[in-house]
């Protein structure tokens, strides 16, 4: 089989260009056999290239010698084709197609390169499993609805580029050879070969970098920058993931939101033609619990979480009673007019769905005219089904499913039953963004050796009116953060920053640091802050999430273009694999296994 050379040949248009109009043109095509369909006397192939499929027809008549050697092209081979582009037969025109109302009639063909049978169809749906797919994802990447989502992403991060660059910011690189960074999670370490027994930690975010430009006076600083985390993987997180990250000098909170709203309304502008209304709604992180359940929230839809404890407390249930003597609470959901839709088989289910997130039960009631419908309504006389009635927004014809427990149990468990509910009921209209700003949220929480630890990182400046309660009661205190939700998903969190030396003290001090640990840790940066900081706040987007929005993947998986497995390896590169002893050496490293 001879493979042709390109000799002189220059692509006269891409796959996806012609139309009608270009009938009679003389065209250089070149891309992948997508499908081939013999019929004998004459052979069509779909041939495809990134910006779209165009058919081309071999025919004896056009030419006998290209019709012949036409017959051995498979899918996938790469091939050049000179013809003549030419209305299609009536009857054969494919409106689903943008080049569907022509074909080239091919005069020429060049045989660039065949292929090995291919590990899975190009052309075919998703029939292998994600590792095949993703050990060749450079095939499953040619796939049009899987390309896609990467054109997109770049004109995404083109017009955040174009809306800060005119907003006056300075796209700055920082190191990603550096020292441990404050995010929470684990570091992934480099041992450093100059300095044996020493090791770089990657940058979990560009933080304390993007604070010190503030020192430097950079004013605005944005980076699109790749961030290394290693936790638990789901589907929306990565170990590595890209985020958009930008900091500002003399500015509030006000600032840093007015601006992600602007790049916001700018994005869906140009990408989707789609208005924003602005500003975004915010919320409180109580309210977002209390209401939503999660600091997260999906308003999308309804479903809201309703207090019921008042009147719970006054029933005969004792699991209810039992529950609030205990300090605990009675939530719940109310369904609109899903007294009619939910069997005894489907409240069973949902049972058990909220058994698994937690709950010790999930009780429910149907209101019709006449009272509930409810195996716990013998101990709710008619009045006080009125009033639980009333406290959850519920009238006749609607489901309430009530759980009561600890305090976060009840708001989780429920939190997950709306999202759950949303889903089988098909209340996710997807085609309207839904942002909302969560501010307002704890500066400290105890973790799980139940020392304090702060929420976000330790830079978070508290609500200057909670000041006073830091040394007594800091738990109370809120931090001057804020985090940016889309549809349910967290895309992007931010905070005003302690810039005061005497403030960022007070701060370790009652997160039980030492003055050793915190100059150990961070020493570089808290010597930063004693020459001059301005005051300054920040944030970054998770640009995967928002792309995954923004294209509605269901995983940031499908936006990345070599991602990790859930396992953080790599089936395309083997990565992560053994090194040689050699290596080891040089890093004076050598490797147990526990086995
Ligand atoms: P934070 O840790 O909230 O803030 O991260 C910002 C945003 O990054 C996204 N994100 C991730 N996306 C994919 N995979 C992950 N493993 C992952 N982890 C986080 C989320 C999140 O909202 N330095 C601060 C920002 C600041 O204060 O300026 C920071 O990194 O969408
Ligand atoms: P029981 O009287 O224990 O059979 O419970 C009656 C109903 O109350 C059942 O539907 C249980 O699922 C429900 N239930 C039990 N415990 C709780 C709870 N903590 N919260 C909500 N419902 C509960």
């Amino acid at each position: 089989m001879q493979i042709d050379t390109l000799g002189d040949w220059k692509r006269t248009h891409d796959c996806g260009a012609l139309r009608a109009g270009d009938a009679g043109r003389e065209v250089v095509l070149m891309g992948w056999v997508h499908v081939r369909r013999d019929l004998g006397h004459l052979i069509f192939i779909d041939l495809r290239d990134r910006e779209g499929i165009t058919q081309v027809v071999f025919d004896p008549q056009v030419d006998e010698a290209v019709h012949e050697r036409a017959h051995v092209l498979r899918s996938e081979w790469v091939v050049a084709v000179r013809g003549e582009t030419a209305p299609r037969l009536e009857g054969q025109e494919n409106p689903d197609m943008a080049t569907g109302a022509v074909e080239v009639r091919a005069k020429e063909l060049k045989i660039l390169n065949r292929t090995e049978i291919p590990p899975f169809q190009v052309a075919g749906a998703v029939d292998a499993s994600e590792t095949l797919r993703l050990k060749h994802r450079y095939l499953e990447l040619r796939r049009p609805r899987v390309f896609r989502r990467f054109r997109e992403r770049h004109r995404i991060a083109a017009c955040v580029r174009d809306y800060l660059n005119n907003e006056g910011f300075l796209e700055v690189e920082t190191p990603f050879l550096t020292k441990s960074t404050p995010e929470g999670a684990r570091d992934y370490l480099v041992p450093s070969r100059v300095n044996q027994g020493l090791f770089y930690a990657l940058p979990q975010s560009p933080q304390l970098f993007k604070q010190l430009l503030m020192v430097s006076g950079f004013d605005r600083y944005y980076q699109i920058v790749r961030c290394f985390r290693d936790e638990d993987l789901r589907a929306d997180r990565q170990p590595e993931f890209t985020q958009v990250d930008l900091e500002m000098s003399f500015a509030d909170e006000e600032a840093v939101m007015a601006l992600h709203e602007g790049m916001m309304a700018a994005l869906y502008g140009t990408v989707h033609g789609k208005e924003l209304t602005l500003p975004f709604p915010r919320l409180t992180f109580r309210e977002a619990m209390d209401r939503f359940g999660t600091d997260r929230p999906d308003t999308r839809f309804g479903l809201e979480i309703h207090d019921l404890t008042g009147p719970a407390a006054r029933s005969e249930f004792r699991v209810f009673r039992q529950v609030i003597d205990g300090g605990g609470v009675v939530k719940a959901v109310t369904v609109a007019a899903g007294a009619g839709g939910f069997s005894r088989k489907d409240l069973d289910e949902l049972g058990a769905s909220a058994a698994e997130w937690g709950a010790k039960g999930l009780a429910w009631a149907k209101v019709t005219e006449g009272g509930w419908q409810s195996p716990i309504k013998k101990f709710f006389p008619e009045g006080l089904q009125e009033e639980m009635n009333r406290a959850a927004g519920a009238g006749p014809g609607d489901l309430l499913l009530l759980v009561s427990d600890r305090d976060e149990t009840a708001l989780y468990v429920l939190g997950m039953l709306r999202l759950h509910l949303a889903r089988r009921l098909g209340l996710v209209k997807d085609d309207e963004p839904s942002f909302v700003w969560v501010t307002e949220f704890p500066l400290l929480e105890h973790d799980e050796e139940g020392r304090l630890a702060a929420v976000h990182h330790p830079f978070t400046s508290p609500m200057e009116e909670d000041l006073p309660r830091l040394a007594d009661e800091p738990e109370a205190v809120r931090a001057r953060a804020y985090d940016l939700v889309l549809n349910g998903s967290e895309i992007g969190g931010g905070s005003v920053r302690i810039h005061t030396r005497e403030l960022q003290d007070e701060m370790f001090r009652v997160l039980g640091i030492t003055t050793e640990e915190a100059e150990a840790k961070f020493g570089f940066f808290l010597e930063a802050l004693r020459y001059g900081a301005p005051p300054h706040a920040g944030m970054a987007l998770g640009f995967d999430r928002l792309v995954a929005v923004m294209t509605g993947a269901e995983s940031i998986r499908e936006v990345i273009a070599f991602p990790k497995t859930q396992r953080a390896t790599c089936p395309l590169t083997g990565a992560p694999s053994r090194v040689d002893e050699r290596q080891l050496e040089e890093l004076g490293l050598s490797v147990h296994l526990e086995e």
